[in-house]
């Protein structure tokens, strides 16, 4: 009922505005304009700088995670388009949320945050190293050193003992996901070690994301057609595993991996670099066939814009899920950048979706997405009048306004400049490396310190456990669940 009225009560929205925002995409300086547009009415959720708030944080209903990804969107931003309108908020941002552990574990987020969470801040950190982002002052984290920390954290909590391997949800044992092994957990895992190996020339870091690769296909959750099943569970106690994952199919699971893969292929040689080729293009294969519109192709969540029904409506994306075909968009363009190859075909989703994402961005101020299940009010569009963006790009703005729909759209419309050298050519020339043109600071063995309820110091070197296997994860796991045990009983 309440979908009904909130329903109706958009379409007289729709019909007050008029403002929308013009874009010729073929020219560099109105699409720039037009991510202006859009990063402002996205940045208009932001409460962080305000005084007394605390940095890196969107107001309720938005999970800490979002406002990390949000983050890495600003970065990104910044590098194509050139505006250093946000470079301080993110900047500082990214630090605080960073800071007090040096390994995006701040004790605020303890209770809820798990290994996804953390990768989403990750991933940002790791953006911020290849693009060249301005590195903090000396004695504040540095971008690369903190992706270090949070990899070896995630390398030190592989779990062989449930599953043959991979990473739970959960860091914490009182948390939901102990007993689930999902694939965006693992996939941010795989893209980080994939783009750690490529910044650093560490092959350490591939050796870990082809492990990972090769558990997620052992256990069918990257299945002989490249689609990207969401997770497995396990009976923690018999150990009994299944992956049993539904009808759903998310775009950044499969979009994780995609970006992973391209780096791997990027990094390799000869057959090996075959292979990774074979999986990127599987895998965009499996983009083609769900997450992008036959006759117009123009990216969608395939679940949530299918018309699958749920307990009788249509479904509906949560407040996460609507911000997922952004990211899906994120890692296309970066895998255009290191297997170019691939550029055709991306840009030939990439453009017609930009077109359709800016000329839903219409709604007026006030807008706001209505409430979905469980999930909280989203705050109401304080951007520009007339220019608050909807979620789905295959109609008029369809009220579904937040900070996903804002984050999304300008993901949309930035990345059809991914190749096209503003801003100085920074970003054309591609994600920089140690060897060529990274200036981040790294510290191969940061993150010893394991900040989760567990205490321990679970960091092994990758190296030993890598040769000798599961011998030596088990028993780490047996000591970890041991503590982890304890403290609840405590
Ligand atoms: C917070 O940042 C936004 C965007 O950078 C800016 O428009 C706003 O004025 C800032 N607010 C404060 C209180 O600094
Ligand atoms: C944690 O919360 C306190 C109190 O709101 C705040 O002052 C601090 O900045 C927060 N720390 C982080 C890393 O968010
Ligand atoms: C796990 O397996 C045990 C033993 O078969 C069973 O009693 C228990 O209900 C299972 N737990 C779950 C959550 O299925
Ligand atoms: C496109 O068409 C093919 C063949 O009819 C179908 O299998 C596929 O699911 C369609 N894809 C989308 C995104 O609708
Ligand atoms: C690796 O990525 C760079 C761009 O960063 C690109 O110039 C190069 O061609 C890529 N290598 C391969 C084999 O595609
Ligand atoms: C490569 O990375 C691994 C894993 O972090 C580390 O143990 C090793 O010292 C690194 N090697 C070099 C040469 O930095």
């Amino acid at each position: 009922m309440r979908w009904h009225i909130a329903a109706a009560g958009l379409m007289g929205l729709f019909a007050q505005s008029a403002t929308a925002i013009p874009m010729d995409i073929d020219n560099d300086q109105s699409v720039k304009d037009a991510a202006a547009t859009i990063a402002f009415g996205m940045m208009s959720y932001y409460t962080g700088n305000n005084t007394g708030d605390t940095p890196g944080n969107l107001p309720d209903p938005y999970y800490w995670w979002e406002a990390g990804a949000m983050f890495g969107a600003l970065v990104d931003y910044w590098w194509i388009t050139g505006d250093t309108s946000y470079v301080e908020a993110t900047s500082q941002a990214i630090i605080h949320q960073a800071s007090p552990t040096r390994d995006f574990m701040p004790a605020n987020q303890s209770r809820t945050s798990s290994n996804d969470d953390v990768g989403f801040w990750t991933l940002t950190a790791m953006t911020a190293a290849e693009d060249a982002f301005p590195d903090p002052p000396e004695d504040q984290p540095q971008w690369l050193a903190l992706v270090q920390a949070v990899f070896n954290q995630m390398a030190s909590r592989w779990d062989d003992l449930n599953c043959g391997g991979g990473l739970r949800w959960a860091i914490n044992d009182f948390q939901t996901g102990k007993d689930y092994k999902n694939s965006i957990s693992n996939g941010l895992f795989f893209n980080l070690g994939s783009r750690l190996s490529r910044f650093t020339g560490n092959s350490t870091y591939g050796e870990w994301a082809t492990r990972t690769w090769d558990w997620e296909r052992s256990l069918g959750l990257i299945t002989d057609d490249y689609e990207v099943r969401d997770g497995a569970h396990f009976n923690v106690t018999t150990h009994e595993c299944h992956e049993d994952s539904g009808p759903h199919v998310w775009s950044y699971n499969v979009g994780v991996f995609l970006q992973g893969a391209a780096f791997m292929y990027n990094v390799s040689e000869g057959a090996e670099r075959e292979t990774w080729k074979t999986r990127v293009d599987g895998l965009l294969g499996a983009i083609e066939a769900k997450f992008v519109t036959n006759d117009t192709n123009i990216v969608r969540e395939w679940y949530c814009e299918s018309g699958f029904t749920d307990r009788g409506r249509p479904y509906q994306c949560n407040i996460d899920q609507q911000t997922f075909k952004g990211y899906l968009l994120r890692w296309l363009s970066s895998t255009s950048q290191v297997a170019p190859y691939t550029y055709d075909r991306i840009m030939a989703w990439i453009r017609p979706t930009a077109i359709g994402a800016a000329a839903a961005c219409t709604g007026p101020v006030g807008s706001a997405a209505p409430q979905v299940d469980s999930g909280g009010i989203q705050p109401g569009f304080r951007g520009i009048d007339g220019t608050a963006c909807g979620f789905k790009w295959t109609e008029p703005f369809d009220g579904w306004a937040g900070v996903g729909a804002q984050m999304n759209a300008l993901s949309a419309v930035m990345y059809t400049l991914t190749h096209r050298g503003l801003a100085g050519g920074k970003a054309a020339k591609g994600p920089v490396t140690t060897a060529q043109g990274g200036t981040s600071k790294g510290d191969p063995s940061a993150g010893s310190t394991d900040h989760s309820s567990r205490g321990l110091a679970a960091l092994k070197p990758i190296t030993t456990a890598d040769r000798v296997g599961a011998g030596i994860v088990t028993a780490i796991l047996a000591i970890s669940i041991i503590g982890g045990s304890v403290f609840l009983t405590i």
